[in-house]
């Protein structure tokens, strides 16, 4: 049970009691967190929930006849039934666990573009896309001879559309890939408006929902995608697991990414068949324990309720960009608040964003600076790099005071 009830808003007093990261303090505060979009902290819900799944029910899944083992299985296979009705799935079999957003991204690139692609054929991706969503298709475009393209951004850090037709035109485009929400400056990508245009083209559509999933709700049925990727780590749940979902009949006829035990149906020494979907595609033993702590993070993040939680996110980005944007020598980057997630990304004049990020850490505000892992969009920003702010369901308005009140220390120490 979460300390909260459903309705908006948020009872974040409450819900900060499930975080024992909250319970450590410094100077008489906590730590200002607003680093969730690169990692979220854990709740007790979770923490609990995986101790006791080692301490009662851990076994191999999958392959022991005794209780022990089919009590483990089935808190696996549990949490890929969550999985699969967390983004209404119409499968669940379609719901492969993988060990992050990055490796389900790179199974679809190896698995369905070495097998799909070659020259004449078009990778379209966008400016925004984190490396992710970016490398794996630059690399598996050129391995195949295909082209790479891109969708540009205007200024405001958002997708220009207008070039679809020009795209189109120039060559037989096979996947669209884009992520749902950008990791650095919190743009909202129209991916329903893009998964139709990419099916009008004969091509699939991969949606990046890393930032998305843990804020929004998903339904891969509505999106019309055809694979979702997401990580467990950045809704609440632990790292090393990640969720693929993909259409039955495109993984049906994809190859296997990894080879070895749990995927085959029966090896001989001259040949190998593959099991079953979605076993095809999960070699070796899984992150066992972390598949059941990503089901908890599921339960718990929708017992919240995303709808709240998105909500909440909302007011805080509203209050952090009205508030951040009060400082005149604080440039913002990104789209309006109406059509961004919880992520503010900016600019600090004259001071180096790791030096901001140094000088808010001794005052216990957690900040990102970097690039982001989006190369190219801070080559389209001109920027080296960018401070990123980011918040979930725990932020609150007095973290964006601290930000605030510590970015003018930054400017009279450094600027
Ligand atoms: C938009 C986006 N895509 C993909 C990833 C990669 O996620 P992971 O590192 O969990 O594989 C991230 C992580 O920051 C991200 O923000």
């Amino acid at each position: 049970m979460v300390a909260v009830s459903t309705s908006i808003p948020l009872d974040t007093e409450a819900l900060r009691a499930d975080f024992p990261f909250l319970e450590e303090q410094r100077d008489g505060k906590p730590l200002a967190y607003l680093d969730s979009a690169s990692s979220t902290q854990k709740p007790r819900q979770v923490l609990d929930r995986m101790r006791a799944f080692y301490e009662h029910e851990y076994a191999n899944v999958h392959r022991g006849v005794y209780r022990l083992a089919e009590r483990a299985t089935e808190g696996y296979e549990g949490a890929r039934r969550t999985v699969a009705a967390f983004v209404n799935a119409p499968s669940e079999r379609e719901v492969i666990f993988t060990r992050s957003a990055t490796e389900s991204i790179n199974l679809v690139a190896y698995a369905w573009g070495l097998q799909n692609l070659g020259p004449g054929d078009t990778v379209v991706v966008t400016e925004l896309e984190h490396h992710a969503n970016f490398v794996p298709w630059q690399f598996i475009a050129s391995k195949t001879g295909a082209s790479f393209r891109h969708i540009p951004i205007d200024d405001a850090g958002e997708l220009r559309l207008e070039v679809l037709d020009d795209l189109a035109r120039e060559g037989s485009i096979k996947v669209v890939a884009t992520g749902l929400v950008s990791n650095s400056l919190g743009t909202i990508n129209p991916v329903e408006r893009l998964a139709a245009w990419a099916h009008e083209q004969g091509a699939i559509m991969v949606v990046d929902a890393a930032q998305a999933a843990p804020h929004r709700t998903i339904d891969v049925q509505a999106l019309g995608c055809d694979f979702l990727a997401f990580s467990s780590h950045k809704l609440c749940g632990p790292s090393g697991i990640g969720a693929l979902w993909g259409r039955r009949e495109l993984l049906e006829a994809m190859e296997p990414f990894n080879l070895g035990g749990e995927m085959i149906r029966s090896v001989g020494l001259e040949r190998t068949t593959f099991n079953e979907l979605p076993y095809k595609f999960e070699a070796g033993t899984p992150a066992i324990a972390e598949a059941v702590g990503f089901g908890a993070a599921i339960d718990y993040i929708s017992e919240i309720g995303l709808p709240a939680i998105e909500q909440h996110e909302h007011e805080l980005t509203v209050y952090a960009m009205d508030r951040l944007g009060e400082l005149k020598w604080v440039r913002l980057f990104g789209p309006p608040v109406e059509r961004r997630a919880g992520i503010v990304s900016f600019d600090v004049a004259g001071v180096h964003p790791h030096d901001v990020a140094q000088i808010l850490d001794w005052d216990g505000i957690a900040v990102r600076a970097g690039h982001h892992c989006t190369q190219p969009l801070m080559a389209r920003l001109g920027v080296a790099a960018t401070t990123r702010a980011s918040f979930y369901l725990y932020s609150i308005a007095e973290e964006v005071d601290r930000l605030v009140d510590g970015l003018h220390k930054v400017k009279k120490s450094l600027g």
